[in-house]
């Protein structure tokens, strides 16, 4: 068996976590919506000009209440990429929806979207930009289309914390976005996700959702003098314990965020040779784009390749991993996709892999790892 040296992932701890998780234990208020969740809230709703931010128990969970607000009924059509996570498209699926997979971009493993407009029909109710590797889809043309054909924008942020399309902030751009704290992701707290409406047709039902289809959240505010049941919805609000970890992560976001771009950065430099020579293709940030320093992937020629590399690395001890398998084809939806050939999503699924990466992968590891690629390459040309 291979013993791994560097893992793919390590959870960040910025040392707060257990302090503020005592604290609101001792509180005795450990339910949802007490102090630290409303704090992470504002804290989103200032930084990033979102109308109202709702704390989930995952990104997967807003992705469910934006399906909710957005009314989707049996039979209503959903454009989403088929190079993303299962939860961008279930969370429509549940609500009756039939997905129509749209291709990647050639440059990007993002939407193509100058492909969008010949999916939509009388029948398309939301568009779902995913932001790949917290890169920008291209909003603009998306917005445009929304607008033309009366279509909702629900931007999947999951990746995308503190990224920024013409300097606005993804998340903000869409009628509603859904974030992710999952251990993975740049802030986490183990489980975690973020439900945030920027159209405020929205804000009231989403917080009667968000409690169990009642008016909880009202009462709470001394708004109502008694709160019951008025609508559907579920119980998609975590515990102050979450939000207390997550605020010892939000608190230490700019830190964060400078580390991460640091280790992209490194990763680009060392890598960029191979891409010169056409080995393999390292990610594109458009103009209109920033980077979060979510990911680093590289794309190789082939997916025999792809997987020889990533056995290199798993015998030189490190834990490289290829991400999602087109939906289009997956077990659950291929009988009952009925569109074209997606050929790049599929090649992205095939050929993409991304390296080791967390804020404390120190410099010396990342050498390793760019080195141990090269080897691979110098080995097999
Ligand atoms: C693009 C995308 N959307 C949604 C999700 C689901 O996030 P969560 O695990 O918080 O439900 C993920 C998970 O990684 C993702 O990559």
């Amino acid at each position: 068996m291979d013993i791994i040296k560097i893992p793919f992932n390590k959870p960040y701890l910025t040392g707060k976590e257990m302090h503020y998780i005592y604290q609101a234990v001792y509180s005795g208020k450990i339910s949802g919506n007490g102090m630290y969740t409303q704090t992470c809230q504002k804290y989103f709703e200032e930084r990033y000009g979102i109308k109202k931010a709702l704390l989930t128990t995952s990104c997967t969970d807003a992705l469910e209440m934006c399906a909710i607000l957005a009314d989707i009924k049996h039979g209503d059509e959903v454009i989403v990429p088929s190079y993303t996570f299962v939860s961008s498209a279930l969370a429509f699926v549940r609500q009756g929806a039939k997905i129509v997979f749209a291709d990647s971009r050639t440059d990007h493993p993002g939407i193509n979207e100058d492909k969008i407009e010949e999916l939509i029909t009388s029948k398309t109710k939301v568009i779902v930009p995913v932001h790949y590797a917290g890169v920008a889809c291209d909003m603009d043309k998306i917005i445009l289309l929304a607008n033309k054909y009366n279509l909702l924008v629900i931007e999947d942020a999951a990746q995308a914390i503190d990224s920024f399309y013409k300097g606005r902030p993804l998340g903000s751009i869409g009628h509603m976005a859904a974030f992710s704290f999952h251990e993975t992701k740049n802030i986490n707290s183990g489980e975690g996700g973020l439900l945030a409406i920027n159209d405020a047709r929205y804000t009231k039902r989403s917080e009667i959702i968000w409690e169990k289809g009642t008016n909880r959240a009202e009462f709470f505010r001394g708004e109502v003098n008694k709160y019951g049941w008025t609508d559907i919805g579920s119980s998609f609000l975590p515990s102050e314990i979450i939000a207390a970890y997550l605020w010892a992560q939000l608190e230490n976001l700019d830190e964060i965020q400078k580390r991460r771009i640091e280790i992209w950065q490194q990763y680009y430099e060392g890598l960029k040779d191979l891409a010169k020579n056409n080995e393999v293709k390292l990610p594109v940030i458009p103009d209109y784009a920033t980077n979060n320093g979510h990911m680093f992937y590289m794309i190789c020629k082939s997916a025999d390749q792809r997987n020889q590399i990533l056995s290199h690395l798993k015998k030189n001890g490190i834990y490289a991993v290829f991400h999602y398998l087109s939906l289009h084809k997956s077990k659950f939806y291929q009988q009952k996709y009925t569109g074209n050939d997606l050929v790049q999503a599929d090649t992205y699924s095939d050929c993409l892999i991304r390296l080791p990466f967390f804020y404390e992968l120190k410099q010396e590891d990342i050498k390793l790892i760019i080195n141990t690629i090269k080897d691979y390459y110098e080995k097999n040309n």
